[in-house]
């Protein structure tokens, strides 16, 4: 049973990027407005990553993964997802304004 979970989360994920074909981008960009604020354009403390560099942004993601460049939650929560999606995330948010 295990291992149909992440099956099903990438079923879910296709079933979103079809319901919404405004987006190309999956679900789990979503996932970092709440910090970094709607599509990246942060108004706090946290950075903005909207509109930066692509191979920065991915860059940055896979050394936070690694453990590489110190983090104070950021090192947690790139470790959720592969370099498939990191690469996702960082073109997703390299193309906001
Ligand atoms: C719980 C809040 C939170 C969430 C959710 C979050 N971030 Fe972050 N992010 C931070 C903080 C805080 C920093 C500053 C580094 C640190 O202390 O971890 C940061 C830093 C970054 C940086 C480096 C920015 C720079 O100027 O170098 C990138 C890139 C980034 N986040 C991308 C993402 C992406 C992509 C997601 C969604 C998968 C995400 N973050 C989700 C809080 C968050």
């Amino acid at each position: 049973m295990k291992k149909l979970i992440p099956l099903i989360g990438l079923l879910a994920a296709t079933g979103a990027a079809v319901a919404e074909p405004a987006s190309p981008y999956p679900y789990f960009v979503g996932n970092c407005f709440n910090c970094h604020g709607t599509e990246g354009r942060s108004n706090s403390a946290i950075p903005a990553i909207a509109g930066r560099d692509k191979a920065y942004l991915e860059n940055t993601l896979k050394a936070f993964k690694a453990g590489s460049k110190p983090a104070t939650i950021m090192h947690q929560l790139a470790k959720g997802y592969t370099d498939e999606e990191i690469a996702v995330l960082a073109d997703y948010f390299s193309r906001q304004k």
